[in-house]
């Protein structure tokens, strides 16, 4: 196991430059590793030139995502060349999946720090200040214990926290799996604990984290579920409200969804991915599931929790999507009528059982069918906004809009975005706000 350092690991050089990439587990690892060089007293800068360590935490999830931090990499050649001392790191998802391939083609990068050791990262950065040399640490078996410095949030009302990592799920197309690991679950009492420090902190809102979140508590004594979790944190004091994410339709059991409803701090919001529409292509995902059986679990959800939003992920043009497939996926988002979809064009991962497949789709057909999602997406969530209109919504009021600091804004528990005049006391208060005017993205309302 490893634990983070108690500033053991002094260093003169205390500026540092750190970019994120990717999903929520990806921010929420550069919130833990940023967490464990503030304490080391490291000062956050947000120009690259300006700093002494500049970091990336990466994605590897799409190719695209892997070409960007590339050509950040690429970008900082010059400036490796005038100051050699600077070091250069990649941490993360890219980290783990290419290894020391890494430095062969970036050779000014100095360290490769991978998904499992980033709790490290001081006494990393440290070695090669003394040894002036590359470090690699990509050991897969580590299990990432890091004391959370709960004041180092970039949100003060939110905190994400992760309750499992990992995934042993392998869908065709999916390089988490390789890239993050096997399964391994935290203890209640851990989550609790963090939960409840994050709380005494002011942290109101938590959304806990897990590439397949259903899984959780697999591998603990006990036989504990993510509804035994959930139902532990609903009695934390000054707590206000509790999300997850990601839910895997294959591992989301009814029993959770009844647990949900009888836990008033659960928020009546699910991101569960259906990747597709076609029970052909579901097959060759790899997902476990068909679109009936989809269907049928998010009725039931819908009936036990009335108010109970769903969002998804697509991927258009996995191997052999015909044009009949892509109109079962445009049939199912046309009937669930999620509140918000993630659409993707499919990209061939190598290592993954999908990259043995033709990638057959040309990419204007890809992008034409990922318009289209997003088309038919944003009519939705207009639609379903309107309905709104009207109606008063519980916010959780998060600070000044981003779009005009004159407003407030904060969110729903379905996870709507609301703008509002309101007083800035409010900030950080569970408010109700009459909604009177909508966007496909945005609710415009008044405090009652
Ligand atoms: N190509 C395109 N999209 C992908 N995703 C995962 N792997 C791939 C891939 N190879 C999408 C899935 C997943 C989301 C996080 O990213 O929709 O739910
Ligand atoms: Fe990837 Fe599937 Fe695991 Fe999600 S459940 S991380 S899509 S392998």
């Amino acid at each position: 196991m490893i634990h983070s350092s108690n500033s053991m690991y002094k260093d003169q050089h205390k500026t540092v430059f750190f970019e994120t990439f990717g999903c929520q587990m990806n921010k929420l690892d550069a919130e833990l590793s940023l967490g464990l060089l503030l304490e080391e007293g490291y000062q956050i800068v947000d120009k690259a030139d300006e700093a002494d360590v500049i970091l990336f935490n990466t994605c590897s999830v799409r190719q695209h995502a892997e070409d960007k931090v590339y050509s950040h990499l690429g970008a900082l050649k010059t400036l490796k060349k005038k100051h050699p001392e600077v070091i250069v790191g990649v941490l993360g998802c890219m980290a783990q999946k290419d290894g020391k391939a890494i430095f062969k083609r970036m050779p000014h990068v100095d360290l490769v720090c991978g998904t499992r050791m980033f709790a490290r990262l001081p006494e990393l950065i440290l070695n090669i200040r003394n040894r002036g040399s590359h470090v690699l640490a990509v050991d897969e078996d580590q299990i990432i214990h890091v004391k959370r410095a709960v004041s180092h949030r970039p949100n003060f009302y939110q905190a994400f926290v992760t309750v499992i990592r990992g995934c042993d799920n392998f869908c065709s197309y999916c390089i988490v799996p390789h890239v993050r690991g096997r399964e391994i679950s935290r203890t209640i009492s851990d989550i609790k604990e963090e939960v409840e420090a994050l709380v005494a902190n002011g942290c109101k809102e938590v959304t806990l984290l897990g590439q397949n979140i259903n899984s959780y508590g697999k591998g603990l004594p006990g036989g504990v579920t993510l509804g035994d979790l959930l139902s532990e944190l609903n009695d934390i004091d000054g707590l206000g409200r509790i999300r997850f994410v990601t839910s895997h339709p294959a591992d989301m059991s009814r029993d959770l969804i009844r647990t949900i409803s009888r836990l008033g701090k659960v928020c009546e919001y699910l991101h569960m991915p259906a990747q597709s529409g076609s029970d052909q292509i579901l097959k060759r995902m790899r997902r476990g599931y068909t679109a009936g059986y989809y269907r049928d679990l998010i009725s039931y959800a819908r009936e036990v929790i009335p108010h109970m939003m769903v969002a998804s992920d697509f991927i258009v043009g996995f191997p052999g999507e015909t044009d009949e497939d892509f109109q079962e996926t445009v049939r199912l988002m046309e009937e669930i009528r999620f509140q918000n979809c993630f659409i993707f064009k499919y990209s061939p991962r190598t290592g993954t059982k999908a990259a043995e497949l033709e990638d057959d789709v040309a990419d204007e057909v890809k992008r034409a069918r990922n318009m289209r999602l997003l088309e038919l997406q944003k009519g939705i969530s207009l639609a379903e906004n309107k309905k709104l209109i009207g109606r008063v919504v519980q916010v959780l009021v998060e600070g000044a809009s981003k779009s005009d600091s004159n407003k407030l804004s904060g969110r729903t528990r379905q996870n709507h975005i609301v703008v509002f005049n309101g007083s800035r006391e409010s900030t950080g208060k569970l408010i109700d706000v009459l909604i009177h005017e909508v966007t496909d993205l945005t609710l415009y309302g008044t405090p009652t």
